[in-house]
């Protein structure tokens, strides 16, 4: 296994956020973590990122514990989060903004390149000359992605990418991420949107209120109205 979270229980301050939060991730897969908001999605990518370090529990990286680990540490050893908010500079260029991203993989390659980004993400280099800030909201998500693959990640955690989005944007980020399941990313997604889920990822994991209470295929989940009822519906 890539990734495990094993039995994690996360604070902020004195609320407990997490509950025993467990999950993995294996090479070249596409997982999600569903729910609905504020049912503890982001905390346990802050988690895994040592962002908002667990107060027990572990987290397992290529079979090694690192939680406890400063996020420098943690993303240097080749986790790439696309956090919530698009985390681009808007005052510099698309091109600059990807070229500042680059970093080699733990494995001293470099697969990703701003050449490799721009096929898969054409509309970017249509743009390569504008302000980040001046981009859409649904190119700026787009760049914050691209940015982060720009640091060869060995996974992909990704908070949230259809937020905010129209249908159709939504769309386009869905069809991205099947592109990059087929260049091998492997990816851990955090959504409230299920449909936009069961579309892109083989397994799920269903989260409320700081617990994990469904994994599965996403087969599995389908088959199961009563629990997207119970937990999803909004
Ligand atoms: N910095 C924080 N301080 C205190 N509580 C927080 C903080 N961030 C999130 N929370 C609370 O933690 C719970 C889980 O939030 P979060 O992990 O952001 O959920 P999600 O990403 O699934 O919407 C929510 O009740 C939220 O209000
Ligand atoms: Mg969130």
């Amino acid at each position: 296994m890539l990734l495990q979270v094993q039995d994690i229980h996360t604070y902020y301050g004195l609320s407990h956020i997490l509950f025993g939060v467990s999950l993995e991730v294996d090479r070249g897969e596409c997982v999600c973590l569903v729910g609905r908001n504020g049912a503890g999605k982001t905390t346990t990518f802050k988690s895994i990122m040592g962002l908002a370090a667990p107060r027990t529990g572990a987290v397992l990286w290529k079979g090694q514990p690192i939680q406890g680990n400063p996020p420098f540490a943690i993303a240097r050893s080749g986790i790439g989060f696309v956090p919530e908010e698009r985390a681009i500079f808007p005052d510099l260029t698309v091109w600059e903004n990807l070229d500042v991203a680059h970093k080699l993989g733990t494995d001293g390659r470099s697969p990703w390149t701003v050449e490799r980004v721009y096929e898969i993400f054409p509309r970017l280099e249509e743009r390569k000359n504008q302000m980040g800030g001046t981009l859409s909201g649904g190119e700026q998500q787009m760049l914050t992605i691209a940015r982060t693959l720009m640091g060869n990640p060995d996974l992909l955690l990704l908070d949230e990418p259809s937020e905010g989005l129209a249908p159709l944007i939504v769309d386009a980020i869905g069809e991205l991420v099947l592109q990059l399941k087929q260049e091998d990313v492997t990816i851990l997604l955090a959504e409230q949107n299920l449909h936009f889920s069961l579309a892109v990822s083989e397994r799920a994991y269903v989260i409320d209120d700081g617990r994990i209470q469904f994994s599965g295929t996403t087969a599995e989940l389908e088959a199961h109205p009563e629990i997207i009822q119970k937990y999803l519906a909004v």
